[in-house]
């Protein structure tokens, strides 16, 4: 279902008692403004899901991790798998980051198995896709995106879709304070949605998350939000300030 979503990916930030601050915070600010219409989703490290699955008993977000084994069980030491992430209360998880692509060579094959694993374990996948910064300089940043969604997700059936939830984020976007104009992320957003239309239909189409991820922060969130197929956040920096990210909450 379409639904209004701010997630914050921390990527590798922050020691345990700074995520328990963090974490208190964002949870006395969304008492505060008893924001019902957006979901919100905190994806912090491996180590700290623990404990962010327990505020979560007391408070209104959910929570996700920031990435997941393409294997089901057994010897993959240090790897974690999608149904250990079931059992602690993990109801999303972010898939295909463009850091993971980069740094640990992630395939397209590697994130199907991934996605399939999630749902199979009810753990709904924000999948990342964007172009990088000669891809948009070229003008090729349409079919980049066209072929990560061909090559890792739309190889999955209608009703796996149908739970997917797309982040675009542009790579020369994120941590550099460039942001991508809303007309930007309008325009690849709407494209997106043609081609999940086209693969898997109008209703499906409709009904998909589309998230805006790359520098997107307290001043440029509403602006961001403000088009029509621009269904809500994935944050980087700006989700490790409660005070930013509560704005960016608030931006809807
Ligand atoms: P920044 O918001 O820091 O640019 O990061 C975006 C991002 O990569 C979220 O996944």
């Amino acid at each position: 279902m379409r639904r209004k979503i701010v997630a914050g990916n921390w990527k590798m930030n922050n020691t345990f008692q700074e995520a328990d601050e963090l974490i208190n915070e964002i949870m006395d600010g969304l008492e505060e403004a008893n924001q019902k219409s957006v979901n919100v989703v905190l994806c912090p490290p491996f180590t700290f899901l623990e404990m962010t699955t327990d505020y979560a008993q007391e408070s209104d977000y959910a929570v996700g991790a920031q990435n997941v084994s393409c294997h089901d069980a057994g010897a993959y030491t240090g790897e974690v798998a999608a149904k250990m992430l079931e059992s602690m209360g993990v109801e999303y998880c972010i898939i295909g980051h463009s850091e993971r692509r980069k740094y640990f060579h992630e395939t397209d094959k590697e994130l199907t198995q991934k996605a399939e694993l999630l749902l199979k374990n009810n753990i709904l996948p924000i999948f990342c896709c964007g172009e990088i910064l000669p891809e948009r300089e070229a003008a090729k940043q349409f079919d980049v995106v066209k072929q990560q969604l061909t090559d890792a997700v739309f190889n999955l059936d209608p009703l796996d879709f149908a739970k997917i939830i797309i982040a675009y984020e542009p790579v020369w976007a994120i941590g550099t304070g460039v942001t991508a104009t809303p007309m930007q992320a309008q325009e690849m957003h709407a494209y997106i949605r043609s081609l999940i239309a086209e693969k898997y239909g109008k209703e499906i189409a409709k009904n998909t998350s589309i998230l805006y991820g790359g520098s997107c922060n307290a001043e440029n969130a509403k602006e961001l939000f403000a088009n029509p197929d621009v269904d809500g956040g994935l944050i980087g920096g700006a989700s490790l300030k409660a005070k930013d990210f509560l704005k960016i909450i608030d931006s809807f």
